[in-house]
């Protein structure tokens, strides 16, 4: 019995160890297969994956980079729109300039031509509504001059002209001395400091580039003082205090570009 249950147990022993033997077998055969078979499908899925990203990636870059292109393309059209604005904006500052420019060269021609009218008118008609003169004074170049006919001390003379807004005449220049000289004035006292010795006389073209000619704030005059008159195309000086007419000038108004246009006849004349 023992042997039976020996040999079974022997037979059962070598039939399991067989079967171990044979599961061993199948096992380590059988097994690597299925481990390769779980790995590729994970490396495929990462494989799977990674290209799923890059493809993303890829996606995310182009979207990025034609957003980039269409974003630096509209920044370089704003660019350009905003340098052709400035360019044309320039160009109508100078355009406008230019035309401001024109418009001011116009008005001054204008003014010129309307001021050489006016003279022209003058000399016709010494009272002509265009003269830019008060009433009885003479027009010559750019000033206007009165001659009084009201005998007054020379200080006396300083403040009448200054009343009218004007000076005693000085003769600074080639041109009123030659308007001067043609109205041979004989008694007409002079813008000229006053001296404290009579000086010498002196002839009227000398006296052009002198520098002895009065300015307003100058009026330390005395009694005792020497003061210089026209006579003809000489200058003399006597007591200041002496009765002698005077000349006043001022600067003439512009001309009135309308009042050329005027009728030649002055207000009044005829009435
Ligand atoms: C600039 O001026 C040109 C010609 O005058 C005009 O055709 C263009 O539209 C202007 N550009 C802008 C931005 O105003
Ligand atoms: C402005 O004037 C200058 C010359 O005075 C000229 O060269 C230029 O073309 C003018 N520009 C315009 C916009 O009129
Ligand atoms: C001469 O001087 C007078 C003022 O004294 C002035 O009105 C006139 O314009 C001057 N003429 C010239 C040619 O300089
Ligand atoms: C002198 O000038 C003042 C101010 O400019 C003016 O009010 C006055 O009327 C002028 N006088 C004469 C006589 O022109």
């Amino acid at each position: 019995m023992s042997e039976e249950v020996t040999y079974a147990d022997l037979k059962f022993q070598d039939s399991s160890k067989r079967e171990n033997i044979h599961e061993l077998d199948t096992v380590g055969i059988k097994a690597p297969p299925a481990l390769s078979h779980g790995w590729r499908q994970r490396i495929l899925a990462l494989t799977l994956l990674c290209l799923l990203l890059l493809i993303g990636l890829g996606v995310l870059g182009s979207l990025f980079y034609t957003t980039l292109k269409i974003e630096m393309e509209n920044l370089n059209k704003l660019q350009n729109f905003k340098e052709e604005l400035q360019r044309n904006i320039s160009l109508q500052l100078i355009h406008n300039m230019n035309n401001s420019k024109r418009i001011m060269d116009l008005s001054n021609t204008l003014q010129e031509i309307a001021t050489k009218l006016c003279h022209e008118l003058y000399k016709r008609e010494p009272e002509h509504k265009c003269k830019p003169c008060p009433k009885t004074w003479m027009w010559h170049e750019d000033s206007c001059y009165i001659l009084t006919d009201n005998y007054e001390t020379w200080q006396k003379s300083v403040m009448f002209c200054s009343a009218q807004n004007a000076s005693l005449l000085t003769i600074k220049n080639k041109s009123v001395l030659e308007f001067i000289k043609s109205k041979r004035l004989r008694g007409y006292w002079l813008g000229l400091l006053a001296k404290k010795n009579k000086r010498i006389n002196q002839k009227l073209d000398e006296t052009i580039i002198s520098s002895n000619w009065f300015t307003r704030n100058r009026n330390d005059v005395n009694d005792m003082m020497y003061c210089g008159y026209i006579d003809t195309v000489y200058i003399y000086y006597t007591h200041c205090t002496s009765p002698m007419n005077f000349i006043c000038e001022k600067l003439a108004d512009p001309v009135k570009i309308e009042s050329t246009l005027m009728s030649e006849i002055p207000d009044g004349k005829y009435s």
